[in-house]
């Protein structure tokens, strides 16, 4: 197991109201595996996403991530996890607009432990050729792909997406799903991805459709799809 998530809640309070944001989540992801969540705007579905990534912090229950409990880390603890085992892809890219695509990435590599090779990890998210090219050189489909390499270079142990295709037109997305099926393969990264497009549930090893804080399915797919053949 590599997630395992117990019971776990949230609240936020603004003044006297009390906005319960995930209401006893109970979810379970095998090492190696890609999971999907799906759901509503305000569902829970980053909040929940950011405590599995030790950006946000539950108010009870418990999470375990590769045998560790992140609930108990102390901060300093939370932000050493952060770093070494989890890469992060949103929908909007985030890279550092006066820094190369090749620096980008390396800014993550100096501060990693155990990173992967700058070069080959661009060639595996198809990008190799523009190393030298800036963000605003690039379309969104290829800034996607840079972020990705950006995630993966500190060979996490997880990958968390929100989004991640939220903001590319059909084919790019495709090309996008297939990349992250593909990391997932070659680096057997474990894979966690929210969408509000149930038709890449297919390529998911499990899906968990949230509603209002609440896991109201979850799904195990016997086969899945390989990302070129879904589509919408
Ligand atoms: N930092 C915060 N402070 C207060 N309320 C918050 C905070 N973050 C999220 N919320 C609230 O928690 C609820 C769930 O938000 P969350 O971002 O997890 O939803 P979501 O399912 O990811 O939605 P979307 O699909 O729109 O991204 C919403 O009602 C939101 O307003
Ligand atoms: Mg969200």
């Amino acid at each position: 197991m590599l997630i395992d998530v117990l019971r776990l809640k949230k609240s936020y309070t603004s003044g006297a109201i009390i906005n319960d944001v995930l209401k006893g989540i109970e979810m379970k992801l095998d090492k190696g595996e890609i999971g999907v969540i799906l759901g509503p705007s305000g569902s829970g579905k980053s909040t929940l996403m950011n405590i599995i990534g030790g950006i946000d912090r539950g108010d009870s229950g418990r999470v375990i991530v590769d045998g560790v409990e992140i609930n108990n880390l102390n901060d300093e603890q939370l932000t050493d996890y952060r770093r070494e085992q989890i890469g992060f892809v949103f929908q909007f890219y985030n890279l550092v607009p006066n820094l190369t695509v090749g620096e980008n990435i390396e800014v993550v590599s100096n501060i990693s432990k155990s990173p992967l090779n700058i070069d080959e990890v661009l060639t595996a998210v198809g990008m190799h050729d523009k190393k030298h090219r800036f963000p605003r050189e690039l379309s969104g489909g290829e800034q996607q792909r840079v972020s990705i390499a950006r995630a993966i270079v500190r060979n996490p142990k997880l990958l968390l997406c929100d989004e991640p295709t939220g903001a590319l037109d059909y084919q790019t997305s495709r090309s996008i799903l297939k990349l992250l099926q593909q990391v997932n393969k070659k680096y057997g990264t474990t894979i966690l991805m929210i969408t509000h497009n149930a038709a890449i549930a297919a390529m998911a090893n499990r899906i968990f459709k949230l509603r209002s804080g609440e896991i109201v399915e979850a799904a195990v797919n016997q086969v899945t799809v390989p990302a070129e053949r879904i589509e919408w």
